[in-house]
């Protein structure tokens, strides 16, 4: 029986995070294959119509074939527990993908060779670095065409600001891909194709002093250039410094194949053993320790409608310090209520299932009877620590929506305020034209989406969306007069929310710095800070 401390201390909690395409489902699958959680590739994510869909828990997503939710994987592996957080990508993306990243200790970026940094990737890199956690960098698709691997660490050190360390180094690319070299080990791997979607790769090493060895492998030109680049990085790349790689400064890099199984194994080894066990949290009382022997967690994530035949809503919550166990009563601090969790289940790769304990690190969901909202407390009784707000994401579309049976009025705005009380959207009112039109913002356009399905299955309710070509939004904090007299670009809105505070939307930036150009005195603020003061 391992103790209290040996458990927490064996627990790995990641989100990975791309741009759509850059391979994020193919390596957590070959994550999944060393785990032994699943026996094939090709299990995690349904894409369009194939495969079994792991995360299929709402109608829609079984409808799209896609994951509406992140869902939470976990499995063991050498010793180590393993939970990750998969953030969708694209269609899928919204505002639950941020917030999924509050419940990671660190974060696994997988990066497209060819394409390098894209804008899915630097929008979750933000809140990572926001979060000031761990992020390991998966540079993927090494056998096909990449670019200079030089050039690639370049555009991470510059765009994100960190610094970069190489832990191995590709030896080519595309046809001409030859393997890649350990700097940690001094030895070359080198690449087979036939590793494809084999388990474990018995890959051949060769010591990079054997040059005669090296040269057999991997011929004559590639081991000279090889031999140069590796003297180059150890001139010229970053120390491998724990502190900077733990505080976020500094991005292990990595290379390889996913879909080739190619250096998948040893980037999760060294993963495992360069990441950080997991991280304490901060409360309004001072930081609480994982390894404090009392439980206490927050809510990151609400889902509705995990199971339409119980209309359940599920609460994920993050455990920060100690055991929960199942049999036990615990202080929801915000009801004050204390009571034991029902329902408590975790995702083990295919299914959920009820659990009996879990331990900090690990991601919970329970049975929510509409008593949880995102960011909530719950600890052991004694404990009395309320855990830091868990920050709002500006919406990035907009869309007019309008109720078309004038009957089902209230049964419109009781939706579309619970779902937005939910923080699956935001809404907002035309000043002067009533309820019957608002305008919806949303982080994800796959929000509509989820808007729509919950609206007709959950309030019978109908509506006509028209979306608007808007893109950002601001809080109007002090203007010379009143809004209306205000110069805007054309086309720009304005708007209030339910408490009847001014925002304008915008539909460019240029639109954004026209406005204040033209109207001294008036004050913009970013939306979710204001949101978190009103809140
Ligand atoms: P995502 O979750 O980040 O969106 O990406 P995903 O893993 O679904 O991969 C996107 C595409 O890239 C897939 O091809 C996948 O097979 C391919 N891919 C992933 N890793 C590698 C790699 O290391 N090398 C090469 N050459 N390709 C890779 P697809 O044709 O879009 O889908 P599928 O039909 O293969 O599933």
């Amino acid at each position: 029986m391992n103790t209290l401390q040996e458990e927490i201390g064996r627990r790995r909690t990641f989100a990975i995070i791309s741009h759509p395409d850059a391979g994020k489902t193919t390596l957590t699958e070959k994550f999944l294959l060393y785990g032994g959680a699943i026996q094939s590739a090709g299990t995690v994510k349904g894409k369009a119509s194939d495969h079994h869909a792991v995360s299929d828990w709402m109608e829609l997503e079984k409808q799209r074939g896609i994951s509406v939710t992140s869902s939470v994987l976990q499995f063991e592996y050498e010793g180590y527990h393993i939970n990750i957080l998969d953030t969708p990508g694209h269609q899928d993306f919204s505002e639950d993908t941020y917030r999924t990243l509050m419940a990671a200790d660190s974060a696994v970026m997988v990066i497209d060779g060819a394409k390098g940094i894209e804008p899915q990737t630097r929008k979750l890199f933000k809140v990572c670095a926001m979060r000031g956690i761990p992020i390991f960098t998966f540079i993927n698709k090494m056998d096909r065409d990449s670019r200079d691997p030089f050039d690639l660490v370049d555009e991470l050190e510059k765009e994100f600001g960190i610094g970069t360390y190489p832990v191995n180094w590709p030896i080519g690319s595309g046809v001409s891909f030859k393997g890649v070299y350990d700097r940690e080990r001094k030895s070359v791997l080198i690449f087979d194709e036939f590793h494809a979607g084999r388990k474990k790769l018995q890959g051949i090493e060769c010591d990079i002093a054997n040059r005669e060895k090296l040269k057999e492998l991997i011929g004559d030109l590639a081991s000279k250039e090889l031999c140069e680049q590796v003297e180059l990085l150890d001139a010229a790349s970053y120390e491998l410094n724990m502190e900077k790689v733990w505080a976020g400064k500094l991005s292990p890099v990595f290379f390889g194949s996913a879909l080739n199984n190619f250096g998948v194994e040893s980037f999760l080894e060294y993963f495992l053993k360069m990441t950080s066990s997991p991280l304490a949290h901060d409360t309004s009382t001072g930081v609480v320790d994982p390894f404090d022997e009392r439980f206490s967690a927050f809510v990151f994530k609400i889902q509705a409608n995990m199971n339409k035949a119980h209309r359940d809503r599920i609460a994920f919550l993050r455990i920060c310090s100690g055991k929960y166990e199942r049999s036990k009563e615990y202080l929801h601090l915000q009801t004050g209520k204390i009571a034991r969790l029902s329902q408590p289940q975790q995702m083990m790769a295919q299914e959920r299932e009820i659990i009996e304990c879990a331990y900090a690190g690990d991601i919970i969901g329970v049975f929510d009877p509409g008593v949880f909202s995102i960011g909530d407390t719950v600890c052991d009784a004694g404990m009395q620590v309320r855990f830091m707000d868990i920050p709002t994401f500006s919406p990035e579309h907009f869309a007019y929506v309008e109720q078309i049976d004038a009957m089902k009025r209230k049964q419109f705005m009781k939706g579309m305020n619970q779902i937005a009380q939910e923080g699956a959207i935001r809404i907002f009112i035309m000043p002067g034209a009533g309820y019957e039109r608002l305008v919806v913002g949303v982080v994800g356009q796959l929000q509509y989406d989820v808007l729509q399905f919950r609206m007709e299955s959950e309030y019978g309710v109908k509506y006509r969306k028209t979306e608007l070509p808007h893109t950002v939004i601001y809080w109007v904090k002090s203007s010379p007069g009143t809004i209306s007299e205000l110069r805007l670009a054309d086309g720009t809105l304005w708007v209030q929310d339910l408490r009847g505070n001014d925002l304008l939307i915008f539909q460019s930036d240029w639109a954004v710095r026209w406005a204040k150009e033209k109207n001294p005195g008036l004050i913009l603020e970013e939306y979710p800070k204001m949101n978190e003061q009103n809140d």
